[in-house]
């Protein structure tokens, strides 16, 4: 007789958020879902993270917001939404009844900003959890970027924690020399998962024009160009926190999403890659159970930071250079 062996277990925890797949949506990518029902089951996904929301009103910067470069996309959309009155009023009740996890994502320039729309967002049952996304500039102290300081880190998760008893994930930025000293402080703080990592920031000039690509001169690079950086920056935070890690950046397949758990992420998040083609989500989700049972793992957390590095240690490190 031959035995059907068990389905390899997918479901992740994060915090007390449980997600049927491991598979989110990254903010800002994927509407609130709803757009893409009609080519995707929204079973087959963990969760959507929502376009993040602030505390007022913005109409985002001025055009070209987009522009694709080898291997990805540089984008600056400037946060355009509609400010969170408008948003709990009028969207916030669409979100019931997704046969996915929904988790709202909270932007803002001040620690009061954060905790006022944190507080009033986690406060909706149609909102599951909570990812904070600190890669804002901190009006109080020169425009500095929240995420880019680790005591602006622990400030603000702090101050969201302390309003907020929902899941909380912090979203962590690439572009700082440290990022697992920033991560210490997010975990320190009260976070109860990290996504690692937001865009990188970059430029690209039109040499015709002699203008930058972008309206607004800077923007954040996403897609395939970025994801060494992105499981890089998950196999260093890894190793410094205890609470489990979302991969992201450029993820497009299976294979790329396997590099970010065996780099130590415990979910992963797919971004632009879901301007080309929506389903990917879903099918990675199928391909991961196959990948599993083909290596005889009973579920996914048995191979999350599973990567072998041999035994360099953080002391061990002496650089990169080619
Ligand atoms: C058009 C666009 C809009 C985005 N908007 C947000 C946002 O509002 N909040 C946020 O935290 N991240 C935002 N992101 C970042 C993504 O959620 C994701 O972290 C990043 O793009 C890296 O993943 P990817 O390479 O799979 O896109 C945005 C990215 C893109 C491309």
């Amino acid at each position: 007789m031959v035995m059907e062996r068990a389905k390899p277990r997918l479901s992740v925890r994060l915090g007390k958020l449980e997600l049927e797949y491991p598979t989110l949506m990254g903010s800002g990518c994927y509407g609130s879902g709803e757009e893409y029902s009609p080519f995707v089951d929204l079973a087959r996904i963990g969760a959507v993270v929502l376009k993040s929301v602030t505390r007022h009103p913005r109409l985002g910067n001025a055009g070209p917001r987009l522009v694709t470069t080898p291997g990805g996309m540089l984008n600056a959309i400037g946060l355009q939404n509609p400010g969170i009155d408008y948003y709990l009023e009028h969207e916030v009740h669409k979100f019931a009844d997704r046969p996915c996890a929904v988790i709202g994502s909270v932007a803002g320039f001040s620690l009061e900003d954060y905790v006022d729309v944190a507080g009033r967002l986690a406060a909706r049952d149609e909102v599951d959890a909570l990812e904070v996304n600190i890669s804002c500039p901190n009006v109080a102290s020169e425009g500095e970027t929240f995420a880019c300081s680790p005591q602006l880190t622990s400030q603000v998760v702090r101050a969201v924690r302390a309003v907020v008893k929902k899941p909380l994930i912090v979203k962590l930025s690439p572009n700082v020399t440290d990022i697992a000293a920033i991560a210490r402080e997010a975990e320190a703080g009260g976070a109860d998962a990290l996504a690692v990592i937001n865009t990188v920031r970059g430029m690209a000039i039109d040499v015709e024009r002699r203008v930058p690509r972008l309206g607004n001169v800077t923007g954040g690079l996403s897609g395939p160009a970025i994801r060494p950086i992105a499981v890089l920056a998950v196999y260093e935070v890894a190793r410094v926190v205890r609470i489990p890690i979302v991969g992201q950046g450029g993820i497009e397949t299976t294979r790329d999403a396997l590099e970010f758990f065996l780099a130590g992420a415990s979910a992963v998040s797919i971004g632009t890659a879901n301007f080309t083609d929506p389903r990917i989500p879903a099918r990675i989700a199928g391909e991961l159970e196959e990948y599993l049972r083909e290596h005889n793992h009973g579920s996914l957390d048995e191979i999350v930071g599973k990567a072998n590095v041999g035994l360099r240690s953080p002391d061990e490190y002496e650089g990169d250079a080619g």
